[in-house]
């Protein structure tokens, strides 16, 4: 049994994500409900009570596969595993294709579903690190650097959780090549893939490299995280040995939940449509208020995503200052220690404007508060 380091990031979310007026530290979109996706998709009520609640099929109902095929894998079927979001597409990944002591390349700052699994299972990680001096850009000559016919997989997640980083197309294919070169996996966490803003979302990179899987979720920029519905997309071989652990876990989907997540794949541009167009006026928002704030919290921009990952340059310890953010104001941001980057803090921008702007009204008094020098 693997033994799992405590998961920071969820223990944050349990503290604080269900006691705070205003959630400004999340990655998601503000949610769906189930009325608002039936109007908006024309799911009958007839249509729901026609499902039986028989098992589903190991790797997804044939509806729900279809659908996702359709959308992200070139119509290829049995290239597509629907999970229970894409923590359980994490987990079974790497649980089929990583041993202890497998060298893996991860991104720093990462997801910590992300690394802390890789971890749990005894490999070596290596840093590919991202730098705020630079904006959070990948560096693909250091990628270079840290990669080596040692390495058993490369994990990456762009647009990025925390920074909202991303490649260009020119950037991505100079990692696919640069895992070819390897013979390395490589693992692309494409959560937010579709959540882009100056330019269009990345090609999926399962068709082009066989060793490339790539996850996603309609948790994220979909705003489902309660329907539990993500993706693989991987070569059947992978999906097989995948399967193997999946048969001592969750065996398959609701069909319900199949239902309604063929229903929202395939009605995908008009779920996402008014998120975007959210996600788009709140990162403006943001943008603007770090404007206002002399310096005191400052952030890159971010190219995709409702996250970015700003510095806190006058608070000295921004676990604390977070904690009591969440307290006393009822104002959650995530601290950087979640992502083993103490002076930062995850900044989430997805939800509505009116919580958004709320939460940066209390966040800046707090700021100045912090900033303030102590009464003598
Ligand atoms: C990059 C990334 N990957 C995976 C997940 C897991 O999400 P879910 O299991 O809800 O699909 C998240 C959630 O925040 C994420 O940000």
């Amino acid at each position: 049994m693997q033994t799992f380091p405590p998961a920071l990031l969820e223990e944050w979310m349990r503290l604080y994500y269900f006691a705070v007026d205003a959630d400004i530290g999340s990655s998601g979109v503000s949610d769906y409900s189930l009325a608002e996706v039936r109007a908006l998709l024309g799911i009958g009520v007839e249509e729901m009570d026609a499902v039986v609640f028989h098992d589903s099929q190991t790797l997804g109902g044939p509806g729900v596969r279809r659908a996702a095929a359709r959308r992200w894998a070139g119509g290829e079927v049995d290239r597509v595993m629907v999970t229970h979001g894409s923590t359980e597409a994490i987990f079974l990944l790497l649980n089929a294709l990583l041993r202890p002591g497998d060298e893996v390349v991860v991104l720093d700052p990462v997801y910590p579903g992300l690394g802390d699994v890789v971890r749990a299972i005894g490999c070596r990680l290596v840093p590919w690190t991202l730098r705020p001096g630079n904006g959070w850009r990948p560096d693909l000559d250091e990628l270079e650097d840290v990669v080596s016919p040692r390495t058993r997989m490369i994990v990456v997640n762009f647009p990025h959780n925390p920074t909202g980083a991303t490649l260009t197309p020119g950037e991505q294919d100079a990692l696919l090549a640069v895992a070819a070169r390897a013979g390395a996996w490589l693992l692309w966490d494409g959560a937010f893939a579709e959540l882009t803003y100056d330019a269009p979302p990345l090609p999926d990179p399962s068709g082009r490299y066989e060793r490339a899987v790539s996850l996603g979720t309609l948790s994220k920029a979909y705003g489902l995280p309660g329907l539990r519905v993500g993706w693989c997309l991987a070569a059947p071989e992978v999906l097989e040995r995948m399967t193997r652990v999946r048969d001592y876990t969750t065996l398959h989907l609701s069909p319900l939940v199949e239902l309604i997540a063929e229903r929202v794949i395939d009605g995908a541009d008009r779920i996402l449509e008014q998120k975007r167009a959210v996600a788009r006026r709140n990162r403006r928002t943001v943008q603007r208020w770090m404007d206002e704030q002399g310096g005191a919290i400052t952030w890159t921009l971010p190219a995709g995503g409702v996250c970015g990952f700003p510095r806190l340059h006058e608070v000295p310890d921004v676990e604390a200052f977070c904690h009591a953010l969440a307290r006393e104001q009822r104002v959650m941001l995530v601290p950087g220690t979640c992502f083993g980057w103490p002076g930062h803090a995850r900044l989430g921008f997805g939800g509505s404007a009116g919580a958004l702007e709320e939460g940066l009204g209390r966040l800046a008094e707090a700021l100045r508060a912090a900033a303030a020098p102590a009464l003598v």
